[in-house]
């Protein structure tokens, strides 16, 4: 699974994990992570989610990464934000006020560019990703992040034999064994949410628990 496969997903709007509305486990559990409310946060795999708009309004600094250019500049249109773009070695920079979302390939971002980051919020990321490529962009997420970042992160969990991925499963014991080396991992809320996803019981799913997990650094 690739970035050419994120990529034409998005050129033929197979973009199903799009949600029209903020997330609610966002807007309910973010106060937890206790980020002043001018302080910067980081949103990976950020896609258009509508999630960067409600991080900016709490005041915060929002900075995402998106590997498609289409999800990006759609982002952008779709709510008439203005920007300025300029390129910065392999990625491209697209700022607006109280934001930048750098479009490329998240393996590409260097620490310098998530200086002063506070709060990570991590949806439809780590479960977008198989596993030998979930394990790299855990180690790569933790090398980026300054050592007090904390992270709220949503993950699916449910039978991998009846369905392929994405979204992937991830069970809490994955979240300990990327994490655990650097983190304090809390699991805030969970609940089977297979009603919400009819083309998932399609597939033969009969439950698809969402995990909330807070993850402080120790
Ligand atoms: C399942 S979507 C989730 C999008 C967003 N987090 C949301 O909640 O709507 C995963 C996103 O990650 C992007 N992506 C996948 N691999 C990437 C990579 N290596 N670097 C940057 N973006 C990537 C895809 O283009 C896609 O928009």
């Amino acid at each position: 699974m690739d970035t050419d496969f994120w990529i034409e997903s998005w050129s033929q709007n197979r973009i199903g994990f799009h949600q029209k509305d903020f997330n609610k486990h966002l807007v309910k559990f973010w106060e937890q992570l206790n980020i002043p409310n001018d302080g910067m946060v980081f949103v990976p795999l950020c896609g258009k989610s509508l999630d960067l708009l409600w991080l900016k309004q709490q005041g915060h600094h929002v900075v995402g990464i998106e590997v498609s250019e289409l999800a990006v500049s759609t982002f952008f249109s779709e709510n008439n934000l203005d920007y300025t773009q300029s390129q910065q070695d392999n990625l491209v920079r697209w700022e607006s006020e109280q934001l930048i979302i750098w479009q490329g390939d998240f393996f590409n971002l260097n620490q310098h560019q998530l200086n002063n980051v506070a709060g990570v919020f991590d949806r439809a990321s780590l479960v977008a990703l198989p596993v030998a490529l979930r394990e790299k962009y855990a180690q790569h997420l933790k090398n980026i992040l300054p050592n007090n970042t904390q992270i709220l992160l949503l993950t699916f969990e449910y039978d991998q034999a009846k369905k392929v991925g994405p979204p992937f499963s991830v069970s809490e014991a994955d979240v300990q064994a990327l994490y655990e080396d650097k983190y304090k991992i809390k699991l805030l809320f969970q609940e089977d949410v297979i009603n919400d996803y009819p083309q998932f019981k399609d597939q033969g799913l009969n439950s698809l628990e969402e995990k909330i997990f807070l993850l402080k650094p120790y």
